[in-house]
């Protein structure tokens, strides 16, 4: 071997190791993956292009000179995700247990700037103690210049982060503006401050896992869209969630070849039950109407009145919002419109379709949602839908009460295609409710008030409790047999596979946050 070659290869493979074998072995004891086994499990065999795999720290103070490990803490390149191109950092806990120093932050920096040129998804791969401590502020420097990408990034490339391992100080704020974020059960944390310095500021007592875990950011804050057992786990789901998503805001989501069939469906027929107040578990209508085995759910812990997740129709990928009658009757609260304005703004970001799902009696009241904001925050979700420029298609199963029925892509704010279920109550109120407000003298004169007010409800049930008053005006296009959902679903999507709307000339819309 010639003298050159065997130079470059022993710094290749000793790049290879990053921080050494033991601190390897120390990262598989607690059940971790490195950074390089994580790639190769991500990208498709032999695909992964790494780049500045020879970048060492500038660092002179704390005798650091003369700890310098190849990489510095992260691995970065390009590869394929089942034959699509995307870029990816990994950060390799073995290095100074991933902090993130000025040229760490610039080889990240480098593959994102990469990312946007070439218009591919960007994920992240966080493994991190945070800020490089013994480089003070040019860490923190490092911290900015990602976020700002980041910003610029959003809704130009799909943007994807991974936490396994340590996630905490400012470092939470670059996954916290990307699209997703994944956390692995157990060997991940999030969180702005630790344990000690909750326990110094509030006296609250409280470990790293209740704080900032998997779970507690899965159900408690919504921080995190996804959870996984482990590593592999984690890495799967992102495989899959990308296969939904298109290269680039300018791009479309590639579609699964799919032969048509007859697409009734009748098991829909038998979903919804006969008496309007028994719930019902609106993932089987979505199952019933979508491609077998396709629903990818995102934030499946985290306000379960709404349900949100990618789907395939006829190979087609599309975004579900849908109201879930299992959980709080499906009403809208605080909590249920974030998540469903922030996925509904990713779809229309990558043009991916939406099918919206309504069974909604309304928003929650009292006291706890209208001090937390329910006007605001409802108020996200009617702006995204209305915002949102994709083809947006509407299937009402059961109630639609109310400003929920507005806010649900009714067709007032620009939903293309809107169906009803025969069943379906799309009204003020419910007839009880309705019946109680504006018969309350007649029924309070009555001999039989009880008798009066069901007689009234049934009266004003008649009038309103059914999808024909708003199918005379057009606000319904069609009154559909549950059984054609898919079919009459697939025309539409396929008859909106061309919709261009162009919205007023602005800088950007002003979302009330
Ligand atoms: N800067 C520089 N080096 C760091 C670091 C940081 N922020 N965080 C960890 N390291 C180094 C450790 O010195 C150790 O080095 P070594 O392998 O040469 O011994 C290695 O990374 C692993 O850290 P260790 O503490 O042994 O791992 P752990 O799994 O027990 O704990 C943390 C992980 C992240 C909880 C712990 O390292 C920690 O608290 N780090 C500091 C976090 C912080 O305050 N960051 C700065 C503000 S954002």
């Amino acid at each position: 071997m010639k003298e050159n070659e065997k130079i470059l290869r022993d710094k290749l493979a000793q790049s290879q190791l990053g921080g050494g074998q033991t601190r390897i072995d120390k990262q598989h004891a607690k059940g971790k993956l490195t950074a390089r086994e994580r790639i190769h499990f991500l990208l498709d065999d032999g695909s992964f292009e790494e780049l500045g795999a020879l970048v060492t720290h500038r660092t002179k103070d704390f005798g650091m000179e003369k700890q310098k490990f190849y990489g510095d803490g992260v691995v970065t390149g390009y590869g394929t995700i089942n034959g699509r191109q995307v870029c990816v950092f990994a950060q390799d806990f073995t290095v100074f247990g991933g902090a993130l120093s000025e040229t760490h932050a610039e080889k990240i920096c480098k593959i994102m700037d990469m990312a946007m040129n070439i218009g591919v998804p960007l994920i992240g791969l966080n493994d991190s103690g945070g800020a490089r401590i013994q480089e003070g502020v040019r860490s923190l420097g490092g911290y900015a210049d990602i976020f700002h990408r980041n910003v610029m990034a959003s809704g130009v490339i799909p943007q994807i982060s991974a936490i396994m391992g340590p996630c905490a100080g400012g470092a939470v704020y670059s996954p916290a503006m990307t699209d997703f974020t994944l956390m692995v059960e157990n060997s991940s944390y999030m969180f702005v401050t630790g344990p000690n310095v909750v326990k110094t500021v509030t006296n609250e007592e409280v470990t790293s896992e209740e704080l900032g875990g998997a779970l507690t950011h899965a159900t408690k804050s919504g921080v995190t869209h996804l959870t996984a057992g482990n590593d592999i786990q984690c890495i799967d789901q992102i495989k899959r969630m990308i296969g939904y998503m298109p290269q680039n805001c300018e791009d479309t989501p590639v579609d699964l070849p799919y032969e048509m069939g007859d697409e009734i469906r009748e098991v829909l027929e038998s979903i919804v039950p006969e008496n309007a107040q028994q719930p019902y578990d609106m993932r089987h209508v979505i199952k019933g109407i979508i491609d077998e085995e396709s629903f990818f759910e995102i934030h499946k812990q985290y306000a379960e009145n709404i349900v949100v997740g990618f789907a395939r129709i006829a190979g087609k990928s599309i975004g579900i919002v849908a109201n879930q009658p299992m959980s709080l009757a499906g009403v809208l609260d605080v909590d249920a419109s974030k998540k469903a304005a922030r996925f509904t703004r990713f779809c229309d970001c990558f043009n991916i379709p939406l099918l919206v799902l309504v069974d909604v009696p309304g928003f929650l009241p009292g006291t706890d949602q209208e001090w937390n904001g329910i006007i605001t925050n409802g108020a996200k979700l009617l702006y995204a839908l209305s915002e949102a420029t994709v083809p947006k298609v509407t299937v009402i199963t059961r109630k639609a009460y109310g400003g929920a029925y507005d806010v649900m892509n009714s067709k007032h704010i620009g939903a293309d295609m809107n169906y009803a279920w025969p069943g379906a109550e799309i009204a003020v109120m419910g007839a009880k409710g309705a019946s109680e407000i504006i018969f309350r003298k007649e029924i309070a004169a009555a001999n039989d008030p009880a008798a009066k007010l069901v007689e009234k409800e049934q009266e004003y049930a008649a009038l309103f409790a059914n999808p024909y008053s708003a199918a005379e005006r057009g606000f319904i296009d069609e009154v559909i047999l549950p059984k054609n959902t898919r079919r009459k679903l697939i025309k539409a999507f396929t008859m909106l596979e061309n919709k261009a709307v162009a919205l007023p000339k602005k800088k950007h819309g002003n979302i009330p946050l």
